[in-house]
């Protein structure tokens, strides 16, 4: 009865105990997140603060603009190791713009993954590929499972909430972004998200961590009403510790 009145929670205090980030820009110089070691090793330290337990980064992987390789990435990441002060286990993988560069990389089966064969996919803002759902086909066909970083950030996608349905029936999970509950990304973005955790659909949760910035909104008020379906996604995330 008095559940009117309770006051909303602020995102860190919801993170579980143990809870593992799937989706993070901390590892340094490779894309529009941490430009060096100093500043990883600040963002992931006030992460271990505000509660998470263990990091899997996910660089961008972007034809044109971010062009890491899969060496790239273990390269920052081994730099990253020899760094003082980190106390919380840190992997890779990477987050990959479905583009041409990226259907080659599946054909070569040169794609690094958040765990077993799930790799995390992002979709341009503007548009999505007009044979989407054949490159997701095909992922699946090389063994691969696609796992659709932030659903909720496709404005296209707003108006046609179907579309998500049918993503799920082809196969692909989905990753809410956390800021997004908090209205980070502004009130559609919080609609939808509310929307998708309503609806089932949210498999996992990740931060999308690019800087200091980013930690302050870990503090704002959680908007969405969906308490229950949120804390049980980010949950969902123990699948992907080192320790499981
Ligand atoms: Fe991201």
């Amino acid at each position: 009865m008095l559940s009117f009145f309770k006051k909303k929670p602020s995102l860190f205090e919801l993170l579980p105990s143990g809870f593992v980030d799937i989706h993070s820009h901390v590892l340094p110089g490779l894309d529009d997140g941490s430009k060096n070691t100093t500043q990883s090793v600040e963002l992931i330290q006030g992460m271990e603060k505000l509660g998470f337990s263990e990091l899997i980064a996910t660089p961008h992987t972007m034809t044109g603009v971010w062009e890491n390789t899969s060496e790239d990435i273990k390269y920052s990441w081994t730099s990253l190791q020899e760094a003082q002060g980190l106390n919380i286990p840190l992997s890779y993988a990477s987050e990959y713009l479905l583009d041409n560069a990226f259907l080659e990389r599946m054909q070569e089966g040169d794609l690094l993954c958040l765990k077993d064969r799930m790799v995390l996919v992002e979709l341009s803002y503007f548009q999505a590929p007009i044979n989407l759902f054949e490159i997701l086909f095909e992922l699946q066909l090389k063994g691969y499972i696609p796992v659709l970083a932030h659903p909720e950030r496709y404005a296209y996608y707003f108006s046609d909430f179907k579309v998500f349905q049918q993503l799920k029936k082809a196969g692909c999970m989905f990753q809410l972004n956390l800021m997004s509950v908090v209205g980070h990304y502004g009130p559609e973005s919080l609609k939808i998200s509310e929307a998708l955790l309503n609806a089932n659909l949210i498999d996992y949760v990740g931060s999308d961590i690019h800087h200091k910035g980013h930690l302050d909104c870990f503090q704002r008020k959680v908007q969405v009403k969906n308490i229950e379906a949120l804390k049980q996604t980010m949950a969902a995330n123990a699948f992907f510790s080192e320790k499981a």
